[in-house]
């Protein structure tokens, strides 16, 4: 495991509501790559969030390297491919259009891509991970970076053959797979609905 020197203390750069507003799901990468600075910070942001028992149930992998990225991405689209045939939920349907492009890549050429593991089963270990990723892409978004969750990833990277592969201990779960990068335009806002109140007493 690699251990990592205490990380220092990230700047304040923008509020906690400014990135909560301010974060997109990025699609757009200059090839620019972060630094290991950078990306230290960011985890340490990450294991800040809440844990259920202070479990701490999460490593992380940082996949930097473009061909490992690039193989990652065809696995991943295999097996998308392959989940979503036979399927015809219209959810199916249009992952199967997207992975049928020629030029789709999962990561949208991100230079980076950080997967957050649970390193057990529990009944909060998912939780804790999505926690973690949360405030991973806010202290991304707060540091002008761009971010994207890649669901389309997960399936791959919990095969026997990429844990082999990334040496990842097999009782680990690839939970939240994050590409992270320079964002290469601005990303517009995807409208939400409002909160919907069932009871308020
Ligand atoms: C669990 C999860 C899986 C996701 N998987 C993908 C994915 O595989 N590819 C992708 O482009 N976006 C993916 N997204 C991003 C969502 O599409 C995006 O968050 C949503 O459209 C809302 O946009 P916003 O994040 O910019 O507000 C995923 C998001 C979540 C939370």
């Amino acid at each position: 495991m690699i251990k990592p020197p205490k990380a220092a203390k990230p700047e304040v750069s923008m509020s906690a509501m400014d990135a909560i507003y301010h974060r997109r799901a990025v699609r757009d990468y200059t090839p620019q790559t972060i630094d290991q600075a950078v990306i230290r910070t960011l985890l340490d942001a990450a294991v800040h969030a809440p844990t259920a028992m202070h479990e701490e149930p999460w490593s992380f992998a940082v996949i930097q390297d473009k061909n490992l990225l690039n193989r990652l991405s065809d696995s991943a689209k295999e097996r998308v491919r392959n989940e979503a045939q036979g399927s015809d939920s219209p959810h199916a349907k249009h992952s199967l259009d997207l992975v049928n492009e020629p030029d789709f890549h999962v990561f949208y050429n991100a230079a980076t891509l950080i997967v957050i593991y649970g390193k057990f089963q529990g009944p909060f270990v998912v939780a804790d991970c999505w926690l973690a990723a949360e405030n991973l892409m806010l202290a991304a978004c707060a540091k002008g970076l761009g971010t994207c969750v890649i669901g389309f990833a997960v399936s791959a990277l919990n095969t026997p053959e990429w844990k082999a592969e990334l040496k990842i201990p097999a009782e680990m779960t690839a939970i939240a797979p994050i590409i992270v990068g320079v964002p290469a335009r601005e990303t517009p806002p995807v409208p939400r609905k409002l909160p919907e109140i069932i009871i308020w007493k």
